[in-house]
């Protein structure tokens, strides 16, 4: 018997589970019981605690370039993770890794003063993004939200923000609320507030007024009852992190609306389709004016980059004796550069990567629906765009909010990922993640991706 064919079980100190059978991942496992002796759950991030979604261990990816990942073991793989959105050039897009060069060449400079790339990026989201006035950098995601949150509520003087049962911003107290896993409780109307993890103080989660989303009826009453104590509405365009839920026609337009006739701030957290969807990401797409957006993930094109932006009215307010904002790390210029040339690259030729982005992924979601269709399972494809996808294995045939995508059943999902994974494909294991595409995938990479999820549910068939 082969190395690789062999079969054990985690924890018997013995050896390791393979990942599937005929796909040797020995040393991501070994890397993985190294990692879970020093850092609790053997990833710095829940989101890449695989053994926790369902599967053994995490794949220790060593190399990527393109669309192409490569693991430990030498496992090739085409990528539709991306680094959870960031890559939206691909992996080592030699634009950035030039621009990345270069400044570090030009030494670490954290000047501490203003950096005239810092200028350029906010000048090109200005160019690219017309609805926006003024922007400041962070670094992460949720520190976006944070600030968003903050700005909001300083402007309006007001302390309450509506968000929506399961849509995620990042990870602050402030949101944790009934999203990531909490189970939806309470009527529809008017869901309970879940803490998302321990450790959030009682007085936080009363701030926080938590909605279903797609329901127009139930935010205009709640906001004609209580305009008065809410500073903020922040929502996710499309709801990308139980899958990808699109919003209903109009909603959004109207969300913005009544937003507007109360005195409250509507902040559009565009993190995952800022720069992904349109090149004015989902606001432009769906012809909003959010007060508000907060970017991240694609904006830095793999750098740890993050925007609050908007009106001029609100941002011009977050300067000092006003609103707080400040970072060691905020715009400093590796990032920057790194997101200079992202951007530099999308806009191109007037825009033509977006072209390309929005090819491939009708392409992807054409191929998966047929795929479900040959294969005669019990699943559904939603997607929007470039913003990204998901196949969910459910009878239902629309997922259109969290309750709904609570009746999926999420476990099998792992194992369809862990088939992908034996032939070539990577997606990560998780029901509610998505597929994402970025400009270095080929229509190649598609026709192997549709035909490697033709074999992975006809090997897993019986069992769905
Ligand atoms: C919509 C949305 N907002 C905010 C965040 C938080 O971003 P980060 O992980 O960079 O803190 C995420 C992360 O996935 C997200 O999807």
């Amino acid at each position: 018997m082969k190395e690789h064919e062999k079969v054990y079980h985690l924890g018997t100190g013995k050896g390791y589970i393979e990942y599937t059978s005929g796909l040797n991942t020995r040393k991501s496992w070994e890397l993985f019981q190294r990692a879970v002796k020093v850092i609790p759950g053997g990833a710095s991030s829940h989101a890449r605690c695989w053994s926790y979604l369902g599967v053994p261990y995490p794949i220790n990816f060593v190399k990527g370039k393109g669309s192409k990942i490569w693991d430990a073991d030498g496992n090739e793989y085409i990528d539709f993770c991306l680094a959870m959105g960031p890559l939206i050039l691909g992996h080592g897009h030699p634009e950035i890794m030039k621009a990345v060069k270069d400044q570090l060449d030009r030494g670490l400079t954290m000047h501490a003063g203003t950096d005239e790339l810092e200028v350029k990026v906010a000048e090109k989201i200005v160019q690219m993004c017309p609805h926006i006035d003024m922007v400041r950098f962070s670094n992460t995601g949720t520190e976006a939200t944070l600030y968003a949150i903050r700005f909001a509520r300083a402007y309006t003087g007001k302390d309450k923000i509506v968000l929506f049962e399961g849509h995620y911003h990042g990870w602050h107290d402030y949101v944790m609320v009934s999203n990531i896993g909490a189970p939806a409780l309470g009527p529809p109307w008017s869901p309970y507030r879940i803490p998302s993890t321990w450790g959030i103080p009682e007085d936080v989660i009363k701030t926080v007024i938590v909605l279903p989303w797609n329901d127009l009826e139930v935010l205009e009453k709640t906001i004609n009852r209580r305009a008065d104590e809410i500073a903020a509405v922040i929502s996710e365009p499309v709801m990308m992190n139980v899958g990808c839920i699109p919003p209903k026609d109009g909603y959004l337009q109207e969300m913005q609306k009544i937003c507007q006739q109360n005195d409250i701030v509507f902040i559009l957290d565009e993190v995952i389709t800022g720069f992904r969807l349109a090149p004015g990401g989902a606001t432009e797409y769906y012809g909003l004016q959010p007060d508000l957006i907060t970017y991240g993930k694609a904006l830095g094109g793999g750098f740890p980059v993050s925007a609050i932006a908007g009106k001029k009215e609100i941002m011009e307010n977050v300067i000092p004796g006003k609103i707080f904002h400040a970072g060691t790390y905020d715009a400093n210029p590796i990032a920057m550069a790194a997101s200079l040339a992202t951007l530099t690259v999308l806009s191109a030729n007037n825009y033509e990567a977006y072209k390309r982005l929005n090819k491939l992924a009708e392409m992807l979601k054409e191929g998966l629906e047929e795929a479900i269709e040959k294969t005669r399972i019990k699943a559904i494809y939603q997607s929007v765009g470039a913003a990204g996808g998901q196949l969910y294995f459910t009878e239902l045939k629309e997922i259109k909010d969290y309750r709904d995508f609570l009746k999926v059943n999420q476990q099998k999902y792992p194992r369809y990922q862990m088939e992908l994974m034996k032939r070539g494909v990577y997606v990560r294991p998780l029901q509610a993640s998505h597929e994402f595409i970025s400009v270095a995938h080929t229509e190649e990479d598609i026709v192997k991706h549709i035909s490697a999820s033709i074999e992975a549910i006809e090997a897993i068939k019986e069992s769905l």
